[in-house]
């Protein structure tokens, strides 16, 4: 199948089985806001389960913090977003349509890469088993012309946006000969600069209002609170902070689902580090949050590293974990060694001495901070992704299966009485009664099991158990599992352990290295 029409598939399961929902629906939506379902919030706090316990719970020298979206707005001209979180947008007049400057020229990079691998496509199926692919990229003229043209687009653009060159990128996109996906015109206005941060007001007008914005990162909320916590927990250097929460960005091009979205979710950790020490952190740190992706078992084959060139002013490192979306590798999480900018800003503007004295040299010194950075919405869809499956079944039927890791899934275990007569529903709910307290259970009785199967298998669920009249004789129920469809009896008193040993989170992070 296509990899769109997968992607399609997976944003209408979301829908059709309580995952995601467009938010505001019954009044037509609202652009790139979602809400999570009854199914979807479950996956969610699993994932968010997994990434708190993998920081807080395994490192004795992280903590965490819940700080508010809320804060003083002196804090985002510190931090450098009220003057540089910007995107550069630009309008066509004949359709009224608003983009993003360097999207559009990014899609037409991505249309040579597109063009490129075709050509070399084509020609693996012509030539079979002989096909050396690079001799071909660098000698068939085609190709060549192609990807000189991709490389000198890709190296005017990363020009113009590293100097912020608002005439040149409009001029790339003239050059370019780039029309309106709408209009089909080329009637571009200039290009401007658009603020991501949403801003709302704090106090009554008549008391003299002030503009506040909604975070556009949880990470500010971290640096600001870096010396309440580093005293309060006595903390010594090396130490991280790790928080979940919302953000907030005025995205102008949100698309693919929950990728882009203008309210979401992060799960970011700040570890504050003596300076010098930190390109050796942030090697580590790399290394441990691709392990902790790794871990799910997706194939490593879906993960990437993409090392950025460009940096912030204030970053000597930084790297993307990419994943394998049907749509592309695309960044679900961030590493970025941010020197001690945010903190030596927050003590400028503050006028407060944001430092730490280290016993070990008798200095004291400003930390430096490695930053890791992951999406919780962008985590929520690789998953889905990756998990989303469509089966043909030995019998010619079809099933979808959502193979989603056990310690992730929604409910864990799925009780059906065989039928709703003979005191199969009461026995059943006493098995739920007994094991709610360990894992999310469901109870079932409307349909045929087959039919109640494939709803389970439909939301990931891993276990299913059948109580039947048999049970009522000896206490035994049919336990059936979501990835083989195997079916065997075992006693009532086995189902907590089979199932607890996979499905927890501590089973997850006991298997990380
Ligand atoms: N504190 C650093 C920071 O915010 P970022 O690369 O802008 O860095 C980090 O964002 C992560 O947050 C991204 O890797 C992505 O997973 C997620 N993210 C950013 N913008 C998003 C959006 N509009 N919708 C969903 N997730 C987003």
């Amino acid at each position: 199948m296509a990899q769109e029409d997968i992607f399609k598939k997976v944003v209408s399961h979301c829908k059709e089985y309580g995952f995601v929902f467009p938010s505001s629906e019954i009044y037509d939506g609202l652009g790139a806001v979602y809400d999570y379902g009854q199914n979807g919030v479950e996956l969610k706090n699993n994932i968010k389960q997994y990434w708190w316990q993998s920081m807080v719970l395994l490192h004795d020298n992280i903590v965490g913090i819940d700080s508010c979206i809320f804060m003083h707005p002196t804090i985002w001209k510190a931090s450098g977003h009220v003057d540089a979180f910007n995107d550069p947008l630009i309008d066509n007049r004949d359709s009224k349509k608003r983009y993003r400057a360097d999207v559009l020229i990014e899609d037409q990079i991505a249309k040579y890469d597109e063009k490129i691998e075709k050509e070399v496509a084509k020609a693996r199926k012509r030539f079979g088993d002989a096909f050396d692919e690079a001799q071909y990229r660098s000698t068939s003229p085609k190709v060549k012309e192609d990807q000189e043209k991709r490389d000198a687009l890709h190296e005017r653009y990363s020009k113009a946006m590293n100097a912020m060159d608002l005439d040149e990128l409009r001029q790339i996109i003239l050059d370019e000969e780039i029309v309106c996906p709408i209009s089909g015109t080329r009637n571009w206005t200039e290009v401007r600069q658009f603020n991501l941060m949403f801003k709302t007001e704090v106090g009554s007008t008549a008391d003299g209002a002030s503009t506040i914005y909604l975070r556009p990162e949880t990470a500010q909320g971290i640096f600001v609170n870096y010396l309440n916590v580093q005293k309060t927990g006595r903390m010594k250097i090396p130490f991280g902070i790790a928080q979940i929460g919302k953000a907030f960005r005025n995205e102008i091009v949100a698309r693919q689902f929950i990728f882009r979205m203008r309210e979401f979710e992060q799960m970011e950790m700040q570890f504050f580090i003596k300076p010098g020490t930190e390109l050796d952190w942030f090697r580590k740190w790399k290394e441990t949050r691709m392990a902790w992706h790794q871990n799910l078992g997706f194939g490593a084959e879906n993960y990437r590293f993409h090392d950025h060139e460009k940096l912030a002013h204030y970053a000597n490192a930084a790297a993307d974990i990419e994943f394998k979306m049907p749509f592309g590798f695309k960044e679900v999480e961030g590493i970025h060694s941010r020197t001690n900018f945010d903190l030596s800003q927050h003590a400028k503007f503050s006028g407060k001495k944001i430092e730490y004295f280290d016993p070990e040299i008798n200095e004291s010194y400003t930390p430096y901070v490695i930053e890791t950075s992951i999406g919780v919405d962008r985590m929520f869809l690789s998953v889905m992704c990756h998990s989303y499956c469509e089966e043909t079944l030995e019998d010619g039927q079809s099933r979808v299966v959502l193979r989603l890791p056990a310690a992730l899934a929604p409910v864990k275990l799925a009780v059906f009485p065989l039928t709703k007569k003979d005191g199969l529903p009461e026995k059943a709910h006493a098995i739920i009664d007994d094991l709610k307290f360990h894992f999310n259970c469901k109870y079932e009785e409307k349909d045929q099991i087959g039919k109640r199967y494939r709803r389970q298998d439909a939301i990931g669920t891993p276990f299913c158990v059948t109580v039947d009249n048999q049970t009522l004789e000896d206490d035994t129920v049919t336990l059936r599992y979501r990835d083989t469809m195997e079916q065997k009896r075992i006693p009532i008193s086995e189902i907590r352990n089979i199932v607890e040993d996979q499905v927890t989170i501590t089973s997850l992070l006991k298997r990380l290295k």
